[in-house]
């Protein structure tokens, strides 16, 4: 097959869809790579490495995907993009399912784009080394707590010094999914001493076993939380209530929050509200990694640092961008390791459908919406 790599047009994204090494081998499965010249140059990834292994460079978006079988993208193309991939290609990125506009939809049906959507595959042990959500969100937590240290004026672990002791920063982290986790285990690593809560059963004990302590309503919900995709449910009022109570009084008394809830395809539920910012002590720090669903804390703004009376809150809309090589890394490895489930006979092109993955990932096809979670 013809895959098409193109660079990344949105402000701020960093990342790209393939590195040196998938590219090495994508060829050595006998695909043939064309990369938009410059698409890995943030990233640390040159023309001439893509070269060296393999691929050939073209420029611009329209000469680096004609004729492609597939287009590889972090994020989805925009209109003004859609109209260079080829008519019935295939479009594998990070897709936004739930924030996409009907004219951007008409737009892949007009061209025949048959449109995958990463962030739908499945929470089956199949699919694990696919999953782009897990690749990312990892190195959104880690470099959430990076960010957060960064931001804050005192040290993470304690010290204990000729001119005295220096306290260990106290960080508590809202969500203990994967970015929570992760963040999770870099405070400690760093020094910290960390709380953390979740809505999902499941989380309390992944919470314990990194050294946290688990602070949550404990209540009849809370033990039917979890969906069987493995994502929380939306909480009723009545817990959101008593979850707030609990918390309110500990955040006041944190350096660092980092706040990590979401809810796949609502807006991210608030956890901090703006009394519990001004709760909190001049100098520390909220990170909402959830500002661009919508924020954890209203008080967050999108790729700010916005001061409340000293207290810092920050809203990172893209953590992974931040650190481009190995996100583009991990997420071109995702790519690569779903290939194989719609690459047909004699190397061809095949979307089987009979397969849950697939199923689940597709979004549009032959101009016509398939996914029934997108209609
Ligand atoms: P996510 O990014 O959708 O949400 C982040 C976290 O926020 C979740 O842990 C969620 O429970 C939590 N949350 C939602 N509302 C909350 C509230 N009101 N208060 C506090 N926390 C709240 O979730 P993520 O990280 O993508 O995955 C969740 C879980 O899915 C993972 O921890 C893991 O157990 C499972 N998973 C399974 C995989 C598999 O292949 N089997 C792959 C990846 C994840």
């Amino acid at each position: 097959m013809k895959i098409s790599v193109l660079k990344e047009r949105r402000a701020g994204e960093t990342r790209v869809a393939a590195t040196p090494e998938t590219v090495k081998k994508l060829v050595g499965l006998g695909h043939t790579v064309t990369i938009e010249s410059g698409a890995g140059t943030v990233a640390g990834f040159p023309d001439s490495a893509f070269t060296e292994a393999g691929a050939a460079i073209a420029a611009g978006a329209a000469a680096a995907a004609a004729g492609a079988d597939i287009v590889f993208k972090v994020r989805r193309p925009e209109p003004a993009e859609i109209a260079a991939l080829p008519e019935g290609s295939a479009l594998i990125a990070l897709m936004e399912p739930f924030a996409y506009a009907a004219d951007e939809v008409a737009a892949l049906n007009a061209r025949k784009i048959a449109g995958l959507s990463m962030e739908f595959t499945p929470r089956i042990t199949r699919a694990q080394s696919m999953d782009a959500l897990s690749s990312q969100s990892n190195l959104a937590g880690y470099r959430a707590i990076i960010e957060g240290a960064q931001i804050y004026g005192r040290a993470m672990p304690m010290m204990m010094t000729a001119a005295g002791t220096v306290a260990p920063a106290k960080v508590f982290v809202m969500g203990a999914g994967v970015a929570g986790l992760q963040a999770i285990a870099t405070a400690r690593r760093l020094g910290a001493v960390v709380t953390a809560n979740d809505v999902r059963p499941a989380a309390k004990e992944q919470v314990a076993s990194l050294g946290a302590k688990f602070i949550a309503v404990e209540d009849e919900e809370f033990k039917a939380a979890e969906t069987s995709a493995g994502y929380a449910k939306e909480m009723s009022p009545e817990y959101q209530a008593k979850q707030a109570a609990l918390t309110a009084s500990h955040i006041a008394k944190q350096d660092i929050v980092i706040t990590t809830a979401l809810i796949p395809g609502r807006a991210a539920p608030v956890l901090i509200t703006e009394a519990m910012v001004h709760s909190m002590k001049p100098g520390s720090v909220i990170v909402d990694m959830a500002v661009s669903q919508g924020g954890n804390c209203p008080l967050s703004k999108a790729d700010e640092i916005v001061d409340v009376n000293g207290v810092k809150v920050a809203g990172f809309s893209n953590l992974p961008a931040r650190l481009p090589a190995d996100s583009s890394s991990l997420y071109s490895k995702n790519l690569l390791a779903f290939l194989p489930l719609i690459t047909g006979e004699g190397g061809k092109l095949n979307l089987d459908t009979d397969d849950e993955i697939v199923k689940a990932m597709l979004l549009t096809r032959n101009g016509a919406t398939v996914s029934e979670r997108l209609k």
